[in-house]
């Protein structure tokens, strides 16, 4: 796509997609320090041609969202999460760790600086911010690189699935594993998403949104949907997947406690497979994804069909609304979640 700097943007029918915007920023680690960060109007990055992060999967990204709120201000929600996350999968595959005031000033830095972009409130669409940490220093011999850079760049969304908060369908997948059991599973690296994209390209091309993963070892307990956690609800009780191989979800881990605060039990145990039937409702969620009720659930080897309804049911309902609602500042943020830019 060119860079189009000009806002022609039809927010109600945005996809979750890169759109241009006006500015990035990057910082460099080197010689054992990070510097200064710089801001950037290229969409382009010189990278040494034996960068690890090209050659040894030395790479990692965070994903998250500025809401423009119903009070017009600018909230970012539970950043610094996703800071503590990046640095586990820096920890992971051996990068240097951002320190989480870098990360912090940087992501507002870039809201800030595209703030034109910044979806209007009540359109579904919100600023995506995708921070990334790559192995840019030469290696030839398996090594971590000894330089690093740690760029953020921001894109206008729309809802991940089409469907926005409309059920989807989903596939149960036992031919494809995204992790393996003491693999990468647990922090946001993009070989997980390489690994998952051959059974997730093959699910949309069958009319699936996403591939619903199962253990890696025994293929009998539920892990996560490609790009979002899972979760299922019962008897008042909201219940998610505990497994090394799945990303612990910032929306997940609030998700939960919306759930406690409404008065819902919640269970965090692996999840077997024949208890899909069992739900009475399920959804996939994630930060990118929100909450995406399940309406179908397909299993590719047995042909069985989980059914959960054509409409959102009303534990997901409620959930959502009180997520965006915190998230847009029309419900009370009693645990502090969120944080107002200034200035935007
Ligand atoms: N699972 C996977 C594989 C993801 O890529 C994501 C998205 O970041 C999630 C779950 C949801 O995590 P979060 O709620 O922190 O965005
Ligand atoms: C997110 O939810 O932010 C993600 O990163 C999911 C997907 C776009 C990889």
């Amino acid at each position: 796509m060119t860079k189009d700097k000009n806002l022609n943007i039809d927010w109600g029918t945005l996809p979750f997609g890169y759109h241009p915007t006006d500015y990035n920023i990057r910082s460099l680690y080197k010689d054992g320090k990070w510097g200064k960060p710089e801001v950037s109007d290229s969409e382009y990055i010189p990278v040494h041609i034996a960068a690890t992060g090209l050659h040894y999967g030395q790479e990692a990204f965070e994903g998250l969202k500025a809401y423009r709120g119903a009070d017009g201000k600018v909230r970012l929600f539970r950043w610094q999460e996703n800071a503590k996350r990046m640095q586990r999968s820096a920890d992971g595959i051996m990068m240097a760790e951002v320190p989480e005031e870098l990360f912090g000033a940087m992501i507002k830095t870039a809201v800030k600086l595209n703030s034109r972009f910044i979806p209007p409130y009540g359109t579904g669409a919100t600023l995506y911010v995708r921070p990334l940490l790559f192995g840019i220093g030469p290696q030839i011999g398996v090594k971590p690189a000894r330089e690093y850079m740690f760029l953020v760049l921001v894109t206008p969304v729309g809802p991940y699935f089409k469907e926005g908060f409309h059920p989807v369908s989903v596939e149960i997948v036992r031919d494809y594993d995204r992790a393996a059991p003491l693999g990468t599973g647990y922090i946001k690296v993009g070989g997980n998403y390489a690994a998952g994209m051959r059974a997730s390209e093959r699910a949309h091309q069958g009319g699936f949104a996403s591939v619903l993963f199962l253990d890696a070892i025994e293929k009998k307990y539920i892990d996560e949907a490609g790009p979002a956690n899972f979760f299922g609800v019962k008897n008042n009780t909201y219940i998610t997947p505990k497994s090394h191989t799945i990303l612990p979800s910032i929306t997940n881990m609030s998700i939960e406690q919306i759930a406690k605060d409404m008065g819902l039990s919640t269970e965090r145990r692996q999840v077997p497979v024949e208890e899909l039937d069992t739900f009475e409702e399920a959804g996939a969620c994630g930060t990118a994804a929100i909450i995406s009720p399940i309406k179908k659930i397909v299993d590719r080897d047995t042909g069985k069909v989980y059914k959960y309804g054509d409409e959102p049911g009303p534990v997901s309902t409620k959930l959502y609304h009180q997520l965006r609602g915190i998230q847009e500042g029309t419900e009370e943020d009693k645990h502090g979640w969120t944080e107002v830019i200034e200035g935007v």
